[in-house]
């Protein structure tokens, strides 16, 4: 009785009426969110994800990421690939990239904005390329991967080079200014040589 009653009542009041209305709406509205979430979801996972690794993240990989970056936006492929870069030491986390690096990044039209974070688990999840600036980084990154198909994933830099001799990317931190620019150059060549093979991959 007193349901039919309460049933009356929404009958005979518009307002109440209104509000049942707006709620169906509202259902309608977390549905279409939750659709939403599984497209972007599905589109993230067709998207390549690349992870750029050095020892403090605040040198080489920053670098390679801003490098990056740039050769993605101008091949107009944003929508296909994402960049990110971390480091195997905790010590400069939060930080902005070195200023040495950051000063020579700039003579050359990059502006790098990255904040330094560590590499943690669930990196070797998400990027489908982990990419190591030198044998070291390249050894803790295969040691700390957390099974055989993430391992697959860890590469060097130089794997990619197409014209650089250089067989690994040299920590510039406590070298002179020419150190900062031997990384541009070599990063300069080895991300356009990761992108060719991301376009055919
Ligand atoms: P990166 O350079 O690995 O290219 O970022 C370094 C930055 C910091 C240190 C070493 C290397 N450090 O010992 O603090």
């Amino acid at each position: 009785m007193k349901k039919t009653y309460k049933y009356n009542f929404c009958i005979k009041f518009p307002f109440y009426k209104n509000q049942r209305i707006s709620k169906n709406k509202t259902h309608i509205y977390k549905n279409l969110y939750f659709i939403s979430l599984v497209l972007k979801n599905m589109y993230l996972c067709y998207m390549k994800k690349v992870l750029f690794v050095c020892l403090g993240n605040i040198c080489r990989s920053p670098m390679a990421e801003t490098i990056m970056r740039k050769l993605v936006t101008e091949a107009k492929m944003e929508q296909d690939v994402i960049v990110d870069s971390a480091g195997l030491i905790s010590y400069h986390e939060g930080e902005e990239a070195d200023s040495r690096m950051r000063m020579h990044a700039r003579r050359h039209g990059y502006e790098i904005t990255h904040i330094s974070r560590p590499v943690q688990e669930k990196d070797f999840y998400i990027f489908d390329y982990i990419v190591a600036m030198d044998d070291s980084n390249y050894d803790r990154l295969t040691d700390m991967a957390p099974g055989l198909e993430e391992e697959k994933k860890v590469v060097r830099m130089t794997d990619y080079r197409k014209s650089t001799i250089a067989d690994h990317v040299p920590d510039p931190y406590y070298g002179g200014h020419e150190g900062f620019e031997n990384v541009i150059r070599i990063l300069e060549d080895t991300c356009s040589g990761l992108l060719e093979e991301i376009v055919h991959s």
